[in-house]
């Protein structure tokens, strides 16, 4: 039976015990989450104690990352079941700080990325990313870690992730992890549980969109036949669509020969937001 894992709520206890392993010559690695853990964060934590001598988990939702009428208050909040699921998998300490240890009382601080941040997600919904990058450097400055590991499911997350991090000079670095999905497809996520059985069902038209751009796209057709092929089955399952559509990988424009792609898929079942990707290798006939 593995022990409990130390739960560790200030960035002062944090950093002091990060700081003194690694003055004792160990490599960390930090899997930052928000919770409702699942398979495919465990995947996260398993890369990073195959990679580092120790594992950092921080479990937080953050709040400046969603916006007003999104999900904040009903994200699901399962720590006794995250930490029954990471005890197997060697972590050694979970950082899990209230939200006046992360934005201290008359906080006036954030971070704004640009480039990567415009568009899709960041169109969609204004502030997440300064959100998302103002809480990510919080935990990487309570974390002094030497790796982070993010998942690739939130692929706009990991350029704005990546561009901070170079940006600030920030002295870590980042590994993009694969995206896990359940059998018939449908990417984990924690929200996920929001679904019925029967949004649950329709939800696989996502990654049928993305199975039908991979197709497309290697039939070496252009970025509108693409589309048109991502939304039939959207559609077909009634997702409201926000975005299919396929992007240069890095900068999000439009795409061009010799260079990587994606798809991007994001739309709604009921209540309930979901978004998936899938790389594409570089053409040469760029979005023909
Ligand atoms: O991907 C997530 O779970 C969150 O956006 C992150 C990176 C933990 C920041 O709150």
């Amino acid at each position: 039976m593995p022990g409990a894992i130390p739960l560790i709520d200030t960035p002062a206890a944090m950093r002091q015990a990060v700081g003194a392993a690694r003055a004792a010559g160990r490599r960390i690695g930090f899997v930052p989450t928000m919770g409702a853990l699942h398979a495919g964060h465990v995947s996260l934590v398993e890369r990073a104690a195959r990679e580092c001598d120790d594992v950092a988990v921080s479990i937080f939702v953050n709040p400046t990352q969603f916006g007003p009428g999104e999900d904040f208050a009903r994200y699901p909040r399962t720590l006794a079941a995250d930490l029954a699921l990471l005890a197997p998998h060697g972590v050694r300490w979970v950082y899990a700080p209230e939200a006046a240890a992360v934005y201290p009382p008359a906080d006036a601080t954030r971070i704004v990325v640009e480039g990567p941040a415009r568009g899709f997600e960041g169109a969609i919904r204004p502030g997440h990313f300064s959100g998302v990058a103002t809480v990510v450097c919080r935990l990487l400055l309570a974390v002094p870690a030497d790796v982070a590991y993010f998942g690739a499911k939130d692929w706009q997350q990991t350029l704005v992730v990546r561009r901070m991090v170079r940006d600030l000079g920030l002295p870590i670095s980042i590994v993009v992890c694969p995206t896990v999905r359940e059998a018939d497809g449908l990417a984990m996520s924690s929200r996920n549980a929001y679904l019925s059985a029967a949004e649950r069902a329709r939800a696989t038209a996502l990654n049928a969109a993305l199975e039908r751009a991979a197709a497309a796209w290697e039939a070496g057709a252009d970025v509108a036949a693409i589309e048109a092929a991502m939304r039939e089955p959207l559609l077909a399952a009634g997702v409201a669509i926000d975005y299919a559509t396929v992007v240069d990988a890095e900068s999000l424009a439009s795409p061009t020969a010799g260079r990587s792609a994606v798809a991007l898929v994001a739309g709604r079942l009921g209540t309930t937001r979901l978004i998936d990707n899938r790389a594409l290798p570089p053409r040469s006939d760029g979005d023909g």
